[in-house]
């Protein structure tokens, strides 16, 4: 269910509730942990659909790449799924806003900024850190949603970029912080 839609630059950044793996984006992005070994939420919802493939790939890349640091991303096959590549980041566990902030917003400029150099033109976010890493809400809502449009004004390749919620009260904040944004961007 799409509960909000803004054109920018040429791209389109869509709000809407729903299931991640269900997404038949290029790309859709996990919020994992460093370890890149799987976990609860979004991150053991996409092992599971994905299948095993998924975790070889990230097996092998902490092994000659080592840990991923919050903030950054890495791209594996995306197995079973409808999307044709998953991007792997790590947001920040909440502590306060300054220092969680700038990983978090790094965490989506990374994602957009790999999906870009792959070639991608539509992905799928799920809200990163607002789960298990305990990301206020509404704070991180504003932080995605102002970190994915200052990309695409840039002039982005991507055509689609959409947040996908998985309850209507995380949709609802998403929205209201669009409309913020929308407003003095
Ligand atoms: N589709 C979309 N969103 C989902 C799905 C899904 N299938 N499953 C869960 N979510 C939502 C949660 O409701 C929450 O709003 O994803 C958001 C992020 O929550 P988490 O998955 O807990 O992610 P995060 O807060 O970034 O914590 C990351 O959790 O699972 C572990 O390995 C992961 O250690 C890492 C940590």
């Amino acid at each position: 269910m799409e509960v909000s839609k803004q054109y920018i630059a040429g791209s389109t950044l869509a709000i809407m509730v729903g299931d991640i793996t269900e997404q038949h984006t290029d790309a859709i992005v996990n919020a994992a942990n460093s370890s890149l070994c799987g976990g609860g939420g979004v991150d053991g919802a996409i092992h599971r659909a994905g299948g095993p493939i998924i975790l070889e790939q990230c097996r092998t890349y902490v092994r000659e790449h080592g840990r991923l640091p919050p903030g950054k991303a890495m791209a594996t096959d995306a197995g079973e799924l409808p999307a044709r590549w998953v991007i792997h980041t790590v947001g920040p566990v909440y502590s306060s806003d300054r220092e969680s902030k700038p990983i978090l917003e790094s965490a989506y400029r990374e994602s957009l900024l790999l999906a870009e150099q792959m070639g991608i033109e539509s992905l799928s976010f799920p809200s990163i850190s607002t789960g298990a890493y305990r990301y206020p809400l509404e704070k991180a809502a504003q932080v995605a949603l102002s970190t994915i449009s200052s990309q695409l004004r840039k002039g982005s390749p991507l055509r689609l970029v959409r947040m996908v919620c998985f309850t209507e009260r995380d949709g609802l904040a998403y929205k209201r912080a669009m409309d913020k944004i929308v407003q003095s961007p």
